[in-house]
């Protein structure tokens, strides 16, 4: 691991680091279907703790060290109403002292009956979040600057974190995750490898390529679009993050085709289910007895095993799958899951 990670301020919230595990039974069920399957691997980053954990907990780590640095006394953040990172927003704050403020879009056209109580947004309340919902038809940045000049009236010190913890210091988490996992692969003699995770506001994508920028050698990291219908629009953004990231850690610019972005998984839109995404995260939970989400995971999980089946990937390459967390959202989609919901 760089030591240039201890030049930043950091928080001490996550658990790590997270194991990193075979998927023998996974592997089986594909065999089983006649597919040649290379080793495959889950990196538990649904196991960093942090009220649930996930993905949002190593980017917080910095994001709340920043704040702190700042002197701020709230946190003030974004997302859709079943965001994880809100969640895990909420949670990082109380757990530095400081007062969470959610700043949540009914943006998903999804209508199940516990779409807007149950799963994150239950947990927002139970962490104390002071939530509040962007009225139907205003501008949300708007809405954010009206937020934060009130809690500024009020005496306060905001600091904003943008949605999904997706700036050049929250990506400092996934830069450092990168050397955690490529260490790992290292110390196991696995030097071919390919991370596949879902990737959406782009922060941990752009992160994991900025650390294989520092690194300078390492897995592929290969990323599945769960968030934008434009998918070239999406990975020019990451690749921006990516840099900025990279500028950051002092590390070599990185390359104009570094951002790998799968597209074909998201569905109808964001937040919406896809039958891929059910068979993917029953598959998963029946072959190994590990949980994925409706809305990240589910979706880049399907495109892992499309992938695999249409023999996309050498039979030498390993293959990982970061496990980005979202399970409490498993609670809001009920009716994709429970046969008589
Ligand atoms: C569970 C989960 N996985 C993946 C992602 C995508 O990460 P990023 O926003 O850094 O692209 C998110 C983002 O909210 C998430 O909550």
């Amino acid at each position: 691991m760089s030591n240039i990670f201890a030049s930043f301020p950091r928080f001490p919230l996550a658990h790590l680091p997270t194991p990193l595990a075979e998927m023998k039974r996974l592997r089986a069920a594909l065999e089983a279907e006649g597919v040649a399957t290379p080793h495959l691997f889950v990196k538990r980053d649904d196991c960093t703790g942090l009220a649930g954990g996930g993905n949002k907990t190593r980017k917080l780590e910095f994001l709340i060290g920043e704040a702190l640095a700042q002197g701020a006394d709230t946190i003030v953040t974004t997302g859709a109403l079943q965001s994880n990172h809100a969640r895990q927003t909420a949670a990082a704050a109380v757990a530095a002292g400081l007062k969470p403020v959610l700043v949540l879009l009914d943006m998903v056209p999804y209508r199940g009956s516990t779409y807007k109580r149950s799963g994150n947004r239950l947990l927002d309340d139970l962490l104390g979040a002071d939530v509040r919902i962007v009225p139907e038809g205003a501008d949300p940045a708007t809405f954010i600057k009206t937020t934060l000049d009130e809690i500024t009236a009020q005496g306060g010190k905001p600091c904003f974190v943008p949605t999904g913890g997706s700036n050049a210091v929250g990506s400092l988490g996934y830069a450092a995750a990168y050397f955690e996992i490529a260490d790992a692969l290292d110390a196991l003699e696995l030097t071919k490898a390919r991370i596949v995770h879902g990737s959406s506001s782009g922060g941990t994508q752009a992160g994991l390529v900025a650390g294989a920028a520092l690194r300078g050698h390492g897995p592929v990291v290969h990323g599945v679009n769960v968030y934008r219908s434009d998918n070239q629009a999406m990975a020019e953004g990451i690749l921006r993050l990516a840099r900025a990231t990279a500028e950051k850690l002092g590390a070599p610019a990185p390359a104009d085709d570094a951002v790998i972005l799968e597209e074909g998984f998201l569905g109808e839109r964001y937040g919406m289910p896809t039958e891929a995404m059910v068979e993917a995260v029953e598959l998963v939970a029946r072959s190994e007895g590990i949980l994925l989400d409706p809305v990240y995971t589910g979706k880049a999980m399907a495109g892992f095993l499309a992938m695999i089946r249409a023999g996309r990937f050498p039979s030498d390459e390993t293959l990982v799958f970061l496990h980005t967390g979202g399970m409490p959202g498993l609670f809001a989609y009920e009716q994709e899951f429970v046969q008589d919901a």
